[in-house]
């Protein structure tokens, strides 16, 4: 090919690659295979070789990695990448607007409100379309130039597109700010393979994308599946971009991505509503957010406001609940699971995480303590992994006090379980009990949990719990309640009138006494009158299985030990399990408080934090007078205790309901 045909079908073929790379990341479809684009760019490499000359900086081959670079070089923001205020409630919020309305009066201000993605925040400068320069935020003033690295990101164009109404965007200079993101799906690949080559994994998304960036060589950031979502776009002459709906689409237009999610709202009801739906909804997403952006929609009054400290007036960072939180090992328990296996769990000062109590955490096994080096009497950061199971991400080894022990696997089943006997598995990281199978131990736990003392179910003794458990009728012991007369009679030991007598027994216990329920359980070091105090100062399974340490502690008869035991029961996710189906399947615990009772018949609501006595404390004390202690309120309440810091919206229900209100004065008072 001569060099004006080549030039000719360089020019196509670039046309071709940049309409792929465009539909593919901004309009998410595909306009051919990943298998065919790749060949057209190596047919243009390759005519790229023939003719070098031709290569021009902003073809499709020159995202390939280059040399190491020695350093970063620092470059000025043509202007200053801020940051945002955090709201974290309606109140907040609405406060925010009443500052804003106070300085530019207007009773039809529009917002714009948008998913915060959780990246590495980045600026591309586009001169005549050109992608010129990226540059990560710094301190806002300055930041490092990482155009190398960015240019192996195929969300990021190397030449902005033509569009109709956009042309001005490819004159002169156009900045792009966004955020490089990785997504949750591509970083737990990231992260399985690394746990099979058994290299330590990734911590999160943020930290890899921030590290891939902020590295010096451009092929490791090639390797690293990168993204650029953008949420910003500069102009010198800003009535360029009226509105940042009208950003949004420009953005999307010259060839980037900006968040679809995002959407333009007359009120700010509406965009509370938004809120509110993404705070559900947003581990759906993609990438991982932790909240939302509300900004004004008209650009002009964003630059009317202006800015206070290193935060827009007109914007401001609608934060979720944290999913991360700090908090101290109180102890560190070993439960044992169902197939004899034992299992250390943390056990936390309670802290609340991503909306709920986290007071315990399985630790999984000793290698897991042992990499992670947790100690009792460490801070360490946890999360909710997936949102649900809590997990220890690190410790904070810098808090550490002084003598803190390593954990030891082997000292704490001596100490834990003096009198029985464990082994590691060879090639397993776990310890097991000696000479005990799973299905011994669920024969045991039948056993226990049918025996006189507990459920009572006189049809289930030995020799019908080994026949169930043998013929794999039950893997555990809530499974008890799912058999039918069918599975029972095809066992040899059954005819149809003993099939039924058994299966009739088992469903006749499906509301038991708590008492009876929870001695059932076998939770070590829970004898029947153990369990007959702990209905007594919880009255529900729920309210037990929340208890912390030092609640558990404050019953009368129940010390540390027992605490212990009762707190790595709860904390085993067998054990959650098996409660879950119990649930599933019917089986309803249930409690009669000794009548009679001072407080009897009557039922509180504690709202806001109390001085002289923690919420755990007032409700034990309520109870043990014959009330009940419920955790929202209802129509039925008789009292809502009203302590320090109390939202608007809760007292409301309680005037809608009518319910009583008490100081924590007056409740102090009654409970004496
Ligand atoms: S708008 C004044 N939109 O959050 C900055 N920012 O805490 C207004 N961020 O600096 C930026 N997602 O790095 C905006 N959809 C989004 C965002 C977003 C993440 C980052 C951005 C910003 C920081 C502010």
């Amino acid at each position: 090919m001569n060099k004006q045909d080549a030039s000719e079908r360089i020019d196509k073929l670039r046309g071709l690659i940049n309409d792929y790379r465009y539909h593919y990341h901004v309009l998410d479809e595909s306009i051919m295979s990943e298998a065919a684009a790749d060949s057209l760019k190596h047919e243009l490499a390759q005519l790229e070789e023939q003719y070098p000359e031709l290569i021009t900086p902003d073809s499709p081959s020159q995202r390939v990695a280059g040399q190491p670079l020695g350093k970063f070089t620092q470059v000025e923001h043509s202007s200053r990448m801020l940051s945002l205020n955090d709201v974290f409630n309606r109140e907040e919020v609405e406060a925010w607007l009443k500052r804003v309305t106070k300085l530019v009066p207007n009773d039809s201000l529009e917002f714009f409100a948008d998913i915060k993605m959780d990246g590495l925040a980045c600026a591309l400068v586009y001169q005549d379309g050109q992608l010129t320069r990226a540059i990560t935020r710094g301190n806002g003033f300055v930041g490092e130039d990482v155009t190398t690295n960015i240019r192996t990101l195929e969300t990021v164009p190397l030449q902005l597109r033509p569009a109709k109404g956009f042309e001005h965007l490819l004159v002169g200079r156009t900045e792009i700010r966004g955020e490089v993101v990785i997504y949750k799906k591509d970083f737990d690949a990231l992260n399985i393979e690394r746990a099979a080559e058994d290299k330590p994994l990734y911590a999160n998304p943020r930290n890899l994308a921030a590290g891939s960036i902020r590295q010096l060589d451009p092929k490791l950031a090639a390797a690293r599946p990168l993204r650029f979502r953008a949420y910003d776009i500069l102009r010198d002459d800003p009535s360029d971009i009226p509105t940042n709906d009208y950003a949004y689409r420009a953005i999307r237009a010259v060839g980037l991505n900006a968040n679809t999610e995002a959407k333009t709202f007359t009120s700010i009801d509406k965009v509370l509503d938004f809120a509110a739906y993404w705070d559900k909804a947003r581990h759906n997403l993609a990438f991982n957010t932790d909240g939302l952006v509300i900004k004004l929609n008209d650009r002009r009054l964003y630059q009317e406001l202006g800015v206070v400290g290193k935060a827009p007036r007109a914007a401001v960072a609608f934060k979720y609940a944290a999913e991360e939180a700090t908090t101290t090992v109180k102890d560190i328990v070993l439960s044992i699971g169902r197939t004899g296996t034992a299992n250390p769990v943390a056990v936390f000062e309670p802290v609340v995480v991503a909306g709920s109590t986290v007071q315990h955490a399985t630790l999984h096994n000793a290698d897991e303590v042992a990499r992670k080096d947790i100690r009792v009497g460490d801070t360490v950061i946890i999360y909710k992994a997936g949102d649900i199971i809590p997990q220890v991400l690190k410790v904070l080894t810098e808090l550490r006090p002084k003598g803190a022990k390593p954990f030891s696997m082997e000292a704490e089943l001596k100490r834990q379980y003096p009198e029985l006997e464990f082994e590691r598995v060879e090639g397993e990281a776990a310890y097991r009990m000696k000479h005990v199978s799973g299905p011994l131990l669920l024969k045991r736990a039948l056993e226990h949990f049918a025996s006189k003392a507990a459920m009572d179910i006189d049809t289930l003794g030995e020799k019908n719990v080994s026949a169930l458990v043998d013929a794999g009728l039950v893997n555990d012991v809530a499974d008890i309640y799912t058999l039918t007369e069918e599975q029972v009679v095809a066992l040899e030991r059954f005819a149809a009138i003993s099939a039924a007598k058994l299966v009739g027994g088992i469903q006749a216990t499906k509301k038991p006494p708590l008492p009876r329920f929870i001695y059932g359980l076998g939770i070590r070091h829970v004898g029947a009158q153990t369990a007959i105090d702990l209905s007594e100062a919880f009255g529900s399974l729920e309210a037990l299985a929340n208890a912390d340490l030092e609640t558990l502690q404050s019953v009368e008869g129940i010390g540390n030990v027992v605490a212990e035991s009762i707190t790595a029961w709860f904390a085993d996710e067998d054990n959650q399990e098996l409660l879950r189906k119990f649930k599933e399947y019917g089986v309803q615990p249930h409690y009669k408080k000794h009548v009679g009772g001072r407080l009897h018949d009557q039922r509180f609501v504690i709202t806001g934090s109390l001085e002289q006595l923690s919420r755990d404390q007032a409700a034990e004390k309520i109870r043990s007078l014959g009330g009940t202690f419920q955790s929202s309120l209802g129509k039925d309440t008789t009292y809502l205790v009203v302590g320090a810091n109390v939202g608007a919206s809760k007292l409301a229900k309680a005037q809608k309901y009518g319910t009583k209100q008490l100081s924590e004065a007056e409740l102090m008072e009654l409970i004496g």
